[in-house]
């Protein structure tokens, strides 16, 4: 899958994005999915970090590297993390470069709209396919003060003319996170770049989930926009529990699962 593929689905099926971090999953999605982002997100989800902004480069290298090793078809795209990236436009394409020669990756992603459209034009003209983010960016979540719906009322335009500005800077696509359905829906009709959506609307045109939400791995905390298409997390307790209980009681390792000398 190339970015430029993922561009032409514009207006057609909706492209298929799931944001995942190891091997195996990675190649699951690979069956399945246009679209596998290996996400900052990563940094919350598998290393219980606060937020996003202390994760490194180096993480991202090593869960690229993971990915790229389980898909072969969908386009693996690598977020550049909080600090690695906003400083410049040179600053943005060492890392990029860097990121895409250790993990094989096709493409970045970055947060930001309309003040990073200059760097976005800076690494699309140096054959840097770039997926901008724009409406809740978590990195910034300090800066914005919390994770809010994003866009409403008089913050609309503001979102849409971020979208537009990533857009006329090169980006492929767009994701929207945490924007109302009616700005999604606009924003999707004006630009001429998918448009990817998380919290925004079944109008965009990819949707984009983290793998451990919709396999309801994290049972902490649900946002509004996760739907949980299985309940892995209290499955796996359960067989934790039951593993713990068969030690203490010696019914683990039973009979099959121990070796005899030979005869
Ligand atoms: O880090 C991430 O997983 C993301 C997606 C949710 C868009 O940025
Ligand atoms: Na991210």
């Amino acid at each position: 899958m190339s970015a430029k593929k993922i561009l032409d689905m514009k207006g057609g099926e909706p492209i298929v994005c799931i944001a995942a971090y190891t091997t195996p999953i990675a190649k699951m999605a690979d069956k399945h999915c246009d679209l596998v982002l290996v996400g900052d997100s990563v940094g919350m989800v598998l290393h219980g970090l606060p937020s996003t902004q202390s994760v490194s480069v180096e993480m991202m290298v090593m869960h690229g590297q993971a990915v790229r090793r389980g898909a072969d078809h969908a386009l693996v795209v690598v977020d550049m993390p909080f600090g690695s990236y906003e400083a410049s436009p040179e600053q943005a394409f060492e890392t990029a470069a860097y990121i895409m020669q250790e993990t094989d990756c096709t493409a970045i992603k970055l947060e930001g709209g309309a003040h990073m459209a200059e760097t976005i034009d800076f690494l699309t003209t140096r054959g840097i396919p770039v997926m901008a983010h724009v409406g809740l960016t978590p990195q910034s979540v300090k800066g914005i003060g919390g994770y809010a719906v994003q866009g409403r009322g008089e913050d609309r335009q503001r979102v849409l003319d971020d979208a537009k500005a990533v857009q006329d800077a090169g980006a492929f696509c767009v994701v929207l996170e945490m924007v109302t359905e009616e700005l999604a829906n606009e924003a999707t009709k004006l630009l001429d770049i998918p448009t990817i959506g998380i919290g925004a609307s079944n109008q965009c045109d990819g949707q984009v989930l983290v793998i451990d939400d919709m396999l309801g791995m994290f049972q902490d905390f649900k946002p509004k926009f996760v739907k949980r298409f299985a309940d892995l997390g209290a499955d796996a307790e359960k067989a934790i529990a039951e593993y713990a209980q068969d030690v203490r009681s010696r019914a683990f390792p039973a009979a099959d699962h121990v070796y005899a000398d030979k005869k």
